[in-house]
């Protein structure tokens, strides 16, 4: 993917999509006194009704779209995951699946026929997922993927009351609304979306949480240099505790790009994370293509590791991708899939993809969490100790 400052110029339709969308977003924050968080602003950039980026029906994830997932690439991806989720369903009698934000549903449907053919299907496979439009294109692609284990899966509006198996979300948190603060020497601002001349401009206030604040002390034993920009993923953090608590028996597996804490607050992330994905460009400015270009920020996977034990969960392992998916047996899976020359190209391209450091390897990782079971895989390379 290219660093790029010269973008596609959006066909007239997805134009429109946008225009109505940023009126809406001017609205709103003039209705709010002139000014939205970021949180807010990402909030509707990404999911409001009908014209947000994950809800307007032109959303393309995969090859040729805006960007591509690591379950897009290969089902090999669930097959070594599937592995992981198994031990800990054989662990669970009657145990399910639930998978947050599924995307187009390739992962469900890969994990689904990988778990049947080894014989450890879960009762159900429930699926979470925070966009409608999302929600038919998974209904579609299941049905047409594994159409006979379309009756295991079931949509969930909200969550149950209490679960037991495996929960996993694949880039999910890093698609949560963020804050964003500037830390000075000794005072903390927040930046914010306001409105000049009917056009969006970033602008420092105090901060608007109090929960920010305490962050933002927390931050300061991290980091070197002022002013220091970044991000807080308030929401994956409350959002882990509440599903946490959830859990009764079983564990949560957290694939993302991320950091530990200290590699977070790195002198050179000194103006965050923030990232935005448009017809496989990357670029850093979220103020443009709204409601057309998705909108991630880095994971702090410590921060989501002391909601965890908020939660009365085990930090069972924190791993690389690569490392997670090499103890998941994603090679022996690649030596015994489909022997033609084009699969063993086809698995060679994947495997580079998914497991090689300067791609998909190394800034990928597995934070691993169990509830009164053992995951004896999450231990392989461990990172536990950077947490
Ligand atoms: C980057 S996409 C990843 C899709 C898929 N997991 C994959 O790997 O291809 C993020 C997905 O998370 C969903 N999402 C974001 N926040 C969510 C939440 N709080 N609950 C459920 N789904 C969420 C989005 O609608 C979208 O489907």
């Amino acid at each position: 993917m290219k660093q790029t400052a010269k973008l596609p110029t959006p066909d007239p339709i997805a134009q429109q999509h946008s225009d109505a969308l940023l009126q809406q977003i001017i609205q709103t924050i003039e209705q709010h006194n002139n000014w939205l968080s970021f949180a807010d602003f990402m909030q509707m950039a990404l999911y409001q009704t009908g014209l947000g980026y994950y809800s307007n029906g032109l959303t393309k994830i995969g090859i040729g779209g805006d960007f591509v997932t690591a379950p897009q690439l290969s089902p090999l991806f669930s097959m070594a995951l599937g592995n992981h989720i198994a031990d800990v369903l054989q662990q669970v009698p009657g145990s399910n699946c639930l998978e947050f934000g599924a995307g187009n549903g390739q992962m469900a449907a890969d994990l689904l026929l990988y778990l049947d053919s080894i014989d450890c299907l879960p009762t159900h496979y429930y699926i979470v997922e925070a966009s409608a439009y999302f929600r038919e294109i998974q209904k579609k692609n299941l049905a047409k993927e594994s159409a006979h284990l379309k009756d295991k899966v079931i949509w969930l509006d909200r969550l149950p009351a209490t679960f037991s198996g495996v929960i996993i979300a694949n880039e999910v948190c890093d698609a949560m609304p963020v804050h964003r603060v500037q830390l000075g020497k000794e005072l903390c601002f927040e930046q914010g979306i306001t409105v000049a001349n009917n056009q969006l401009q970033w602008q420092l206030q105090p901060l608007s949480n109090p929960q920010l604040a305490a962050c933002c002390d927390n931050i300061r034993a991290y980091i070197e240099h002022v002013p220091y920009l970044t991000e807080i993923n308030l929401q994956a953090s409350a959002w882990l505790t509440t599903v946490g608590e959830m859990l009764a028996q079983g564990a949560i597996l957290l694939i993302d790009y991320g950091f530990s804490a200290t590699e977070y607050y790195h002198p050179q992330r000194h103006q965050g994370t923030l990232r935005c994905h448009y017809q496989q460009q990357v670029h850093d400015d979220p103020l443009r293509l709204i409601g057309l270009q998705d909108i991630t920020a880095h994971v702090n996977f410590t921060a989501l590791a002391e909601s965890a034990l908020v939660a009365g969960l085990h930090v069972a392992g924190f791993q690389r991708q690569a490392d997670f998916l090499l103890a998941g047996g994603i090679l022996e899976l690649s030596q015994s899939a489909e022997n033609e020359t084009y699969q063993q190209l086809q698995n060679a391209a994947a495997l580079k993809r998914l497991l090689l450091p300067d791609q998909m390897g190394e800034v990928f990782k597995v934070l691993s969490l169990a509830k009164e079971v053992t995951m004896q895989r999450s231990v392989i390379s461990d990172l536990r100790h950077r947490l």
